[in-house]
């Protein structure tokens, strides 16, 4: 049964946030992907750039960061080179730089350090479904997706549990800040000048600046210096430190990374199960749990690119990319591949292998969070599929408006509790 049938024309325009208000275009991707893999964009409010829509062209492009490099920015908006230093963190430069602070925190975010919070995960998940589920209909979105990687994310940063609420908020308002439901300063719409030093260009930039900073500063005060926060100040093992914005850029940088993404791919999982049945089933049996969590991941694919900058004339497909040019890459239409996935627009929760690229995989960025996701992505799946007998669809689902952010922001279910 189909999950979801794009319904573009195969013509959308990808820089428009509009275009991704009834999901991502995959029409558009698919045509790109056959007809144009190397797809010159016209880019009203910017630079024009080049779209890449294949998932090898991707694959084999983001490992080499010599050519394209992250260091002039990773979203499609155009910056000044003091927006740029005044808004960068580390998945905004290049190795060797970008190798020195990652080298910091890989521990931190390890698949065995992130597994250490299982349990805690496993009774969140339980203390949300139980509050979600007995409504029998809600928005699975905001009852489930969206309580469960804040917090998680809240324990990992060590942060004071009251003030999780407020940081989602600001989380949102930082990352859709192309989407009205989320922000009121929307990014396309209206002059976000005053905050272009902020992160997303965003008011909840400099409001999660102020906080980051208080917090350090209390817990200075209590003498608490563990945890991930703390590591990322430590000297690099050349003696390198990071300056305090780009500290404040990288508590940023998880916020709007690790809250979104997750809830995102929570959601897409539930419309999954409400439109493909037999998935409750299978998860039921148990025998998918090494697979499901990624094949979930890649059916949502919440970062729906990332940009680089080529750094030195290059040809790809007949093509010279010249330097300075920005390539995006779709990883939404990477994704969906036929080339590399059959029945890509199918969710089999055993897909194997299965090398989708929702987290950036095969290049140095390749994403931190991704072990704390996966497990977040499992239990909360294995925690829902023993308490219901069935999902369905309670009314139409929306879309972020946002061609960054790939998410149901909205998905009313009914559910049958076991
Ligand atoms: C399903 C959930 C997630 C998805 C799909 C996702 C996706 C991505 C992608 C595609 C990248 C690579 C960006 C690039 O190549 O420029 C990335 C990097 C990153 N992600 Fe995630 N992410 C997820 C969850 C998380 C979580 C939970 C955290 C935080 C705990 C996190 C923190 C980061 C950070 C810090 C980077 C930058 C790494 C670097 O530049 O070395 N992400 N993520």
């Amino acid at each position: 049964m189909t999950i979801w049938t794009p319904g573009d024309d195969g013509q959308a325009d990808l820089t428009a946030h509009d275009s991704f208000v009834a999901g991502p275009p995959h029409n558009t991707f698919r045509r790109l992907r056959d007809e144009d893999p190397l797809h010159w964009t016209p880019y009203a409010q910017g630079e024009d750039f080049w779209s890449v829509p294949r998932h090898d062209d991707i694959a084999r492009m983001i490992k080499d960061t010599d050519t394209f490099s992250s260091a002039r920015g990773i979203r499609m908006e155009d910056q000044t080179y003091e927006e740029y230093l005044a808004r960068r963190t580390f998945q905004e430069t290049d190795p060797p730089d970008h190798t020195l602070v990652r080298r910091k925190l890989v521990r931190a975010f390890s698949k065995p350090a992130m597994a250490a919070y299982e349990a805690d995960i496993r009774a969140l998940c339980a203390e949300i479904l139980d509050a979600a589920l007995d409504q029998g209909t809600f928005d699975a979105t905001k009852d489930i997706a969206r309580q469960l990687p804040m917090r998680m994310l809240g324990r990992v940063m060590g942060l004071p549990d009251a003030d999780l609420p407020w940081l989602v908020e600001k989380g949102d308002a930082l990352i859709a800040n192309t989407d009205p439901d989320f922000t009121t300063h929307v990014l396309d719409r209206m002059t976000t000048d005053e905050f272009r030093m902020m992160p997303f260009n965003s008011p909840a930039g400099a409001e999660l600046y102020g906080y980051a900073q208080d917090l350090m500063a209390s817990k200075a005060a209590q003498g608490d210096t563990g945890g991930v926060l703390h590591m990322i100040l430590e000297p690099a093992s050349d003696g390198s430190t990071i300056t305090e914005t780009e500290f404040r850029n990288f508590f940023c940088l998880l916020v709007a990374a690790g809250n979104d993404t997750t809830r995102y791919s929570i959601a897409a999982g539930i419309q999954a199960l409400c439109h493909q049945p037999e998935l409750l089933a299978r998860m039921q049996a148990g025998d998918i749990w090494e697979t499901a969590p990624d094949e979930i991941i890649r059916w949502a694919t919440p970062a729906l690119y990332f940009r680089r900058t080529a750094t030195r004339d290059t040809q790809v497909h007949g093509k010279t990319i010249r330097a300075g040019d920005k390539v995006i890459y779709w990883f939404a239409s990477a994704n969906r591949d036929e080339r590399v996935f059959d029945d890509p627009f199918t969710v089999r929760l055993d897909r194997q292998p299965n090398r989708h690229l929702a987290f950036g995989q095969g290049g140095p960025h390749v994403c931190l969070g991704m072990f704390l996701a996966r497990i977040e992505v499992r239990v909360l799946f294995q925690e829902l599929a023993r308490r219901i007998s069935a999902i369905e669809p309670a009314g139409q689902e929306k879309f972020l408006r946002s061609n960054f952010v790939g998410g149901i922001k909205e998905l009313p279910v009914t559910v049958r509790l076991s």
